[in-house]
């Protein structure tokens, strides 16, 4: 039975389509016939990421329109077998439009054709406004919440854990592990306390990974912790990566080095709802 997966996050910016191509390359290394499908209509980006340099010559909506067949629209990976690209358009659609071509697609995709396989995973990366991120959310079974450790990252997934039709998981990225080890950052004992929710991985920001996007080269080869997120996705045990500073520290406990307006600041992040 396939599975619907959608990374999603309200803020730009967040590593959304990064780890969509990161983990469906890592489910794919694991035996997964895993599709992913660009859901930022009007400014697509997903086949550069996985470095696919062939011209695009149909989108979501073409297939919705019954312009083209699952066989046009639908690219194989050639590195990575078992992984296929359903792009999104480059001219913009509306967010309702947006929504009912990507089911429609999906129906014809999984209605399948003489040379389009039966999907394990189908890993949609939501771009675009809140709504169609959570419009395209809402049709898929895992809402997943990519999650950068700043202010702001972390109020829009606690806005969006409210929001999604279903309790999320999320993938902690861009930690910074010099911010962590000087207690700028909380601790992800902390973090995980704001943001209750199952972690499904934790990547630090990565010179190596933000060089293999700028060449079109092999993400999981850059950063093999997306094999530990895919095997958290498929149910199985995998420890998350050790990271300075994780240990149980408490908000109380920042040191004096840290302003008092950056301690108060977290402070009140952490304690919603309280005077
Ligand atoms: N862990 C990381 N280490 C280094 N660079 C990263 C990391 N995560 C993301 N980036 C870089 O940050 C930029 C934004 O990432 P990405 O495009 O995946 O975000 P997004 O959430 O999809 O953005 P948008 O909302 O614009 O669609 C990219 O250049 C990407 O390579
Ligand atoms: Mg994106």
């Amino acid at each position: 039975m396939t599975q619907r997966i959608a990374i999603l996050s309200g803020k730009g910016g967040t590593g959304k389509s990064l780890l969509t191509c990161g983990i469906g390359e890592a489910l794919a290394r694991e035996g997964k016939t895993v599709l992913l499908v660009d859901g930022s209509q009007g400014l697509r980006s997903l086949e550069l990421f996985l470095g696919m340099t062939e011209g695009i010559l149909y989108s979501c909506p073409d297939l919705a329109a019954g312009s083209c067949s699952p066989e046009d629209v639908l690219i194989e990976d050639d590195v990575h077998p078992g992984l296929w690209l359903l792009p999104a358009a480059q001219n913009l659609a509306s967010d309702q439009d947006l929504a009912e071509n990507y089911e429609k697609a999906l129906q014809m995709i999984q209605e399948g054709g003489t040379d389009i396989p039966e999907f394990d995973f189908i890993l949609t990366d939501c771009g675009g406004s809140l709504e169609s991120q959570l419009a395209l959310a809402s049709l898929s079974e895992r809402p997943v919440l990519a999650v950068t450790p700043d202010p702001a990252g972390l109020r829009a997934a606690d806005k969006l854990r409210k929001l999604t039709s279903k309790e999320p998981e999320m993938i902690l990225n861009r930690f910074d592990s010099r911010d962590l080890a000087q207690q700028i950052l909380p601790p992800l004992s902390e973090i995980q306390e704001m943001l209750p929710l199952k972690i499904l991985g934790v990547f630090e920001e990565n010179d190596g990974l933000r060089r293999a996007v700028l060449t079109g080269s092999d993400i999981l080869q850059e950063m093999p912790e997306f094999t530990n997120t895919a095997r958290r996705i498929l149910g199985q045990d995998a420890a998350l990566p050790l990271l300075p500073g994780n240990s149980g520290r408490t908000a109380d406990a920042i040191p004096p080095e840290v302003s008092g307006r950056r301690r108060t600041f977290w402070n009140r992040l952490f304690r919603k709802g309280q005077k």
